[in-house]
């Protein structure tokens, strides 16, 4: 076996950013459920962990929104290990350092690494990787976490990926025949091969009437990006899991399941009528979470464990829960409040969300404040504002503990990486989380501003540069303008911009 221990090693991974991994986001998840957050409160230093934190832009960007943490990166790959600590360098941050080492000689010897972080987070690598080497990670995360602190584990699951099983069995078997010279085309051999198998929508083949979903995933394969199929399929490791069976693997290494990060999933009376009662009825926790998995067709979590629970009392939730401040990232108050969940589509009565969005259109206010002036019951409220935020219609806010002239000097280099061609789609957000999405687009219309361009002018400054780059807007100029202009204040407000 190779140093990648099967695990696809030969090109870079995507410069990816998830809001779920902030602290103050992972905090509030735990809280949801009852336990106090590693951090008594909200700019506490800490420490905080990445497994395989691939190009390292979503870690650099938590170490500027939160300089009183102290953030480390481990990989394996040394081109992301080189990408991320040039990175780190270019916006001047001291608090981070990355790390080339394998999770499997980590969990045998740590060397340097200490051990109590507050948090230990691990985002889209646990179904990627083979058992042994899962099994190290999992110990590794689990050695490296102070008693009370929180594990971040996101994964492909069940029964949501069977459909994918026979596609990614067959492109293996082509990649292997195909060699490494074009795994691409590999991929839409075993794409066409396998749709050939499904005979006509009229006259469909057994395959196809047992895994209905499998033709419409074979469709999206010609359109998606090689560098994703191959990430996502071509590792030795591959292998969705059901829920029950990464939480015992978890719970071998002292991780019990606490929440999720995906923060409706908190909440089972949002589960669709139709398999509600079921799913309720079920009084082992544990049971309960396959059932729901297995009623919504999950095929992704952010599951967050803790290695020993530290339960609050009610007025200690009440106090901790009370002070989060939020912030209303958009225009208050709509029509209609329908999300999008993996429960499905839910709704909420437009009253209670608009007096919650009305409540934090002055301005961020704490939990305490709106839970007082709504009078809503505190579950009520605490399911409410998840939903908020699942949307990105609120954010969670640092307050006094932002540092926005470091965050700002952080997003001018990033604008100037960004303008230069670097694939980095995010800006710090020092008065929310983490960071906000921005894009080339946007930072080339900043750039125009800047030059003290407008109107039809500041339009051409953008096709220009992006043409000297090579691309071009697909439709007008006009409604891209206006939609930057429109977000622009936005922006400043949160101190992402001066
Ligand atoms: C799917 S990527 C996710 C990267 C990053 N967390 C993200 O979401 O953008 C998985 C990462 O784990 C790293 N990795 C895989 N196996 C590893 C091992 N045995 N030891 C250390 N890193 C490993 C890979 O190099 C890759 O960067």
């Amino acid at each position: 076996m190779s140093w990648d221990h099967g695990y696809f090693s030969a090109s870079s991974y995507t410069c990816g950013v998830y809001r779920e991994l902030a602290p103050a986001w992972l905090d509030l998840s735990g809280l949801i459920k009852g336990h106090q957050p590693p951090r008594s409160h909200e700019g506490e230093a800490f420490r905080y962990l990445e497994l395989g934190s691939g190009m390292g832009l979503g870690l650099c960007l938590l170490a500027a929104a939160y300089p009183e943490g102290q953030f480390t990166g481990i990989d394996f790959q040394p081109d992301h290990i080189v990408h991320s600590r040039r990175l780190a360098q270019q916006l001047g941050l001291s608090n981070i350092s990355f790390q080339e080492a394998d999770f499997l000689s980590l969990a045998a010897d740590p060397g340097e690494l200490t051990a109590a972080h507050q948090y230990v987070v691990a985002h889209g690598i646990a179904t990627w990787i083979t058992e042994p080497i899962q099994r190290a990670m999992l110990q590794l995360a689990s050695a490296m976490l102070q008693p009370g602190g929180l594990f971040y584990c996101s994964y492909n699951t069940f029964p949501g990926w069977l459909a994918a099983t026979s596609f990614q069995h067959l492109a293996e078997l082509s990649r292997r025949r195909q060699g490494e010279a074009n795994p691409a085309q590999a991929f839409q051999l075993a794409a066409a091969s396998l749709t050939s198998l499904l005979g006509s929508e009229e006259n469909p083949s057994a395959l196809a009437l047992a895994q209905p979903a499998l033709r419409r995933r074979l469709a999206q394969i010609p359109d998606q990006n090689a560098a994703y199929l191959l990430q996502e399929y071509a590792n030795a490791g591959w292998q969705p899991l059901y829920v029950a069976e990464l939480h015992q693997r978890c719970a071998a290494q002292k991780l019990r399941f606490l929440a999720s990060a995906t923060l409706p999933e908190n909440f089972l009376d949002l589960l669709p009528g139709n398999v509600r009662p079921a799913v309720l009825a079920e009084t082992d926790p544990g049971l309960r979470q396959s059932l729901q998995d297995l009623a919504v067709n999950q095929s992704f979590r952010r599951d967050l464990f803790v290695r020993g629970v530290a339960s609050s009392t009610d007025s200690q939730l009440r106090q901790r829960l009370g002070s989060i401040q939020l912030r209303l990232l958009e225009a208050p108050a709509l029509e209609t409040y329908r999300f999008e969940t993996s429960f499905g589509q839910v709704s909420g009565v437009p009253e209670r969300y608009r007096q919650v969005e009305t409540c934090l259109a002055g301005g961020p206010r704490s939990f305490a404040q709106v839970l007082e002036d709504t009078e809503l019951p505190l579950a009520e409220l605490a399911k409410i504002l998840a939903l908020l935020l699942h949307a990105g219609r609120l954010g969670i806010d640092r307050c006094s503990s932002a540092d926005f002239d470091r965050a700002r000097h952080v997003n001018e280099q990033l604008l100037e990486l960004i303008r230069s061609g670097r694939p980095y789609a995010h800006l710090v957000a020092p008065a929310s989380a983490g960071s906000v999405p921005f894009s080339l687009v946007e930072a080339l219309l900043l750039d125009g501003q800047r030059r003290h361009l407008a109107g039809g002018d500041l339009e051409q400054h953008l096709q220009d540069e992006l043409k000297a780059m090579g691309r071009s807007l697909k439709g007008d100029a006009a409604p891209v303008v206006s939609a930057f202009l429109e977000r622009q204040p936005r922006l400043q407000a949160l101190g992402v911009l001066p």
